[in-house]
C-alpha cells in the first residue's frame, strides 16, 4: 500500500493522516517541530522546515505522492523535486494560483472569471488611485502567506490606506488592492480532481467568517438557488480543470448584494470549509484529497443528512480554568449527537483548536447546537445558562 508524503504538520495532516488509516496507507509527515499536530500522531514524521530542500527531499524519498497541508513550499524546491522523479500533486505550476493571490487574480481574469476589481500596490499612491477609481472602501491584501484574516486589511479612506501601504511595503511584503464587495454571505465550492481527469465536487456550503475567520460552515448552503449552486460549481470543476489541479481544491467566493457570484480564493488542500463532510458527506475531504493526489477514483459526495453544520473550537482569549478534558466530558454528557475533532493543539486566543460536526433538519436548529457546543469547548460556558455542574 501507497505511502504519502504531506508537507506541514497542522491540523489538516493530522486528519489526513486519520483517513490514510482507514485506506492502510501509510502518511508521512514534514512537520516543523515534534509536537506539531499530525507529528503528535504520525509514526513517520520528518522534522524540518517546508523551506529547505534537503529536508523536503528526505521526507519525499520511497514515497507515492507528495502533497500538501499548507501552500507555502517555494515552487522552486517542488520543481527540483520533480526533476528528480518525485510525483508533486498538485503540481507547481497550478500551487502557485494558491500561493499568489495576485498570480491567480491575473490568470482567472485572462480566463474571463468572475473576480472583483484589483491592481497591484507598489506605493500608497497606487492604493490611493485605485480607491478613487472604483471606489471606497477598499481592502488592501498580502500577495503572499496570509491566513485566516492575517494579511487583509480594510480602508475606508486614502487617510487609512496610507500607514497600512507604508508598513507592508516597508517590511517587504508584496500587496494587492481590490474592491471591497458588498456581500450577501461567503460560500465555499469544494472540488477534487486526480492526475487521470476526474473530477468530484460536494455541495457549495455557506462560510460565515468572523474577524476574517472562518467560524461556522453551513452544508449545504441554505436557500441558495439551485441556478446559483450549479453555477458554483461548475466554475469549481471548471477551474481545477483550467489550472490543471489535482488533489481537493476549496474555491472561496462571494455572493454579492446583487446575486452574483465572484471568486476570492483558491486553496489547493484539505481547507476549513470542507470539515463538515467527515462526518456529513459520504466521502470527506481527506479522504477524497487522498484518492485524488493518487489517482484512485473518486468517493461520493452525497451528504449524509439534509444539514450539517461545523462550527470552529477557537482559542478562548483567557483559557478556562477547566480542563479540555473535563469539557469534552460535559459536552458528551449533553449532547452525545456532537461529532467531536480536536487538533492537539495548545489553547491561544483565536486558534483554531477542533471543531463540532452537527447533522439534522433544521438549519437553525443545527447551527445552534454546533455553535453552542464550539463555545462551550472554547470558553467552558453554555451560552443558554446551563450550569453542568447545577442540578437538572
Ligand atoms: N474584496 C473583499 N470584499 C469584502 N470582504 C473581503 C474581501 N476580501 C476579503 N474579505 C473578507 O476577508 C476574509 C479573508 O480574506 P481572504 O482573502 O480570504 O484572506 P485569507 O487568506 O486570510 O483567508 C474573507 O473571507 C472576507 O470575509
Ligand atoms: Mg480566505
Amino acid at each position: 500500500m501507497p505511502t504519502v508524503t504531506m508537507i506541514g504538520g497542522g491540523q489538516l495532516a493530522r486528519m489526513t493522516h486519520q483517513a490514510a488509516i482507514a485506506l492502510g496507507q501509510r502518511l508521512r509527515v514534514l512537520a516543523e517541530r515534534p509536537d506539531d499536530p499530525a507529528a503528535q500522531v504520525s509514526p513517520d514524521t520528518v522534522l524540518g522546515s517546508h523551506t529547505d530542500l534537503t529536508a523536503l527531499r528526505k521526507a519525499a524519498v520511497g514515497s507515492h505522492v507528495l502533497t500538501f497541508d499548507h501552500e507555502h513550499v517555494p515552487t522552486e524546491h517542488l520543481e527540483a523535486l520533480i526533476a528528480e522523479g518525485v510525483n508533486v500533486q498538485p503540481p507547481p505550476t497550478a500551487l502557485i494560483y494558491a500561493q499568489d493571490k495576485l498570480a491567480m487574480r491575473r490568470r482567472l481574469a485572462e480566463f474571463g472569471e468572475p473576480i472583483p476589481a484589483f491592481t497591484e500596490v507598489e506605493s500608497v499612491a497606487d492604493a490611493v488611485r485605485f480607491g478613487d477609481e472604483h471606489g471606497w472602501p477598499v481592502v488592501i491584501k498580502a500577495v503572499r502567506g496570509g491566513y485566516d484574516g492575517r494579511g487583509v486589511w480594510m480602508a475606508d479612506t486614502a487617510a487609512e490606506v496610507e500607514p497600512v501601504v507604508k508598513d507592508q511595503l516597508a517590511h517587504g511584503v508584496s500587496l494587492l488592492a481590490e474592491q471591497k464587495v458588498r456581500l450577501r454571505r461567503e460560500l465555499s465550492a469544494m472540488v477534487a480532481r486526480s492526475p487521470f481527469g476526474q473530477a468530484a465536487v460536494w455541495p457549495v456550503v455557506e462560510t460565515v467568517q468572523r474577524d476574517g475567520q472562518c467560524a461556522v460552515v453551513i452544508a449545504p448552503a441554505p436557500d441558495l438557488s439551485q441556478e446559483l449552486a450549479t453555477r458554483a460549481e461548475s466554475l469549481a470543476l471548471r477551474l481545477a480543470a483550467e489550472l490543471g489541479v489535482t488533489g481537493v481544491m476549496a474555491v472561496e467566493l462571494f455572493e454579492t448584494d446583487d446575486g452574483e457570484l465572484l471568486i476570492n480564493e483558491l486553496a489547493m488542500r484539505p481547507h476549513n470549509s470542507g470539515h463538515w463532510g467527515m462526518d456529513g458527506a459520504v466521502t470527506g475531504q481527506f479522504e477524497q484529497h487522498l484518492r485524488a493526489v493518487l489517482d484512485y477514483p473518486l468517493g461520493d459526495t452525497s451528504p449524509l443528512a439534509p444539514v450539517t453544520v461545523m462550527a470552529n473550537i477557537l482559542g478562548a482569549p483567557v483559557a478556562p480554568d477547566m480542563s479540555m478534558d473535563e469539557r469534552l466530558h460535559h459536552l458528551f454528557a449533553r449532547m452525545p449527537e456532537a461529532r467531536v475533532h480536536l487538533y492537539g493543539k495548545g489553547e491561544r486566543p483565536h486558534r483554531k483548536i477542533g471543531h463540532i460536526n452537527v447533522l439534522g433538519d433544521d438549519v437553525a436548529q443545527v447551527r445552534e447546537k454546533a455553535e453552542r457546543a464550539a463555545h462551550w469547548m472554547s470558553h467552558a460556558v453554555w451560552t443558554d445558562g446551563w450550569d453542568p455542574h447545577g442540578e437538572h
